[in-house]
């Protein structure tokens, strides 16, 4: 037997399965979540305070009943609370404790979870094509996640896209911030922008630059078309429909960033050379994915155990949807990422010093 054997985490079979049924309340509590996201059962409890029943479901045009049962389920797993349970049914009012907004309300907030509640429930939208590309090796392509995975991925990037892009991630490129604020107005490809919250975040950081958001997935599209106008920012930021792994794809950028995509992409090395094409020999391209160890083993911590289920359940299915594939999936390994940038053609990899959970940056020039 390997002297490297792992050892297992559950030293009985009673504590694997405490483990498990812990890890199903969980997700019953997380669609929950996502109901009350969904219906905007949060939101109202935070606009206008405690409610009852019968005074949610009125304002929020749902059943009554199933209203009850969901105020009760909450404040029985903590995330409501309850001023009078005492009272009859109907009666009993429940309120968002203060703070909890930032988590189940707020779209820009740091905190905001009831996104990542969405981004699950997508996840598993298209379980039975899910077994059935497990069975060919078909994959399952991005557009059958449907709305929820692609609203809510746009959505748990986006306190982050306004928060750090950048003021940090990119304040660590500082010839970068000053050819994005200089003359003549920088141009900017946002590969895989998805909902285009990245390409709206630095369309206001950098009031002159303009931004191109480049992504196959056309209702991800439309949707960015509209958070762009919406946004004000629908003068100086174009988003098109296409595969950037496209050879014909042409323009001349300035800076070309790709923000936790390249996993996903069935041809990570066609699209990072066509980004390297677009900036030409002075410009800088910046990838940032996923921060995961550089070797697998078991036993992983926390940030691997969600990379993996999103890989297991999305990322590598989606990847697999189109033919050849590299096959690569959330957890790509830092070694993985350098072997496709240098068979793109970058002899040059720099890692950005950005403290992040789930995040690593590579610079990519030359
Ligand atoms: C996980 S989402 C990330 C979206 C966005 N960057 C964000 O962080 O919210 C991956 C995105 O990559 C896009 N994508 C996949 N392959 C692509 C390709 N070859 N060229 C451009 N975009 C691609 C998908 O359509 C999807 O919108």
């Amino acid at each position: 037997m390997s002297a490297t054997v792992s050892e297992t985490v559950y030293a009985t079979p009673d504590e694997l399965a405490n483990r498990m049924s812990t890890a199903g309340v969980h997700a019953l509590e997380l669609f929950c979540v996502y109901i009350g996201d969904q219906l905007g059962f949060y939101r109202a409890l935070h606009d206008r305070g405690p409610m009852s029943a019968p005074e949610l479901a009125s304002h929020a045009g749902t059943n009554q009943r199933s209203t009850r049962e969901w105020l009760e389920q909450q404040a029985t797993a903590g995330f409501l609370a309850c001023d009078n349970p005492q009272a009859p049914a109907d009666e009993r009012r429940f309120r968002l404790p203060q703070g909890y907004e930032t988590v189940l309300v707020d779209p820009e907030s740091a905190t905001q979870m009831a996104a990542f509640a969405q981004i699950v429930a997508g996840t598993v939208a298209p379980v039975q094509q899910l077994l059935a590309a497990f069975r060919s090796g078909a994959g399952v392509p991005y557009a059958a996640y449907g709305r929820d995975l692609h609203e809510g991925q746009a959505r748990v990037n986006r306190p982050a896209f306004a928060h750090l892009l950048a003021q940090e991630w990119i304040a660590a490129m500082p010839d970068v911030v000053a050819r994005l604020q200089g003359d003549p107005p920088a141009r900017i490809a946002d590969i895989g922008m998805g909902q285009g919250w990245s390409s709206i975040a630095l369309a206001k950081a950098f009031p002159k630059a303009r931004v191109d958001g480049f992504d196959p997935d056309e209702a991800s599209v439309a949707a960015a078309r509209e958070n762009a106008r919406a946004a004000g920012v629908g003068d100086r930021v174009t988003m098109i429909t296409r595969d950037a792994g496209d050879p014909e794809l042409a323009g001349r950028y300035d800076f070309a960033l790709a923000i936790e995509c390249v996993h996903d992409m069935s041809d990570p090395v066609a699209v990072l050379a066509a980004m390297r094409r677009l900036v030409g020999p002075g410009g800088t391209v910046l990838i940032v994915d996923e921060r995961v160890p550089d070797a697998f083993a078991p036993n992983g911590d926390e940030i691997e155990r969600m990379m993996y289920g999103f890989s297991v359940l999305h990322c590598l299915p989606v990847g697999m949807a189109a033919a050849p594939s590299a096959a690569t999936g959330a957890v790509m390994r830092r070694p993985t990422f350098r072997r496709y940038a240098e068979a793109a053609g970058c002899h040059r990899i720099d890692e950005l010093p950005v403290e992040h959970e789930t995040f690593r940056f590579y610079r990519l020039r030359g």
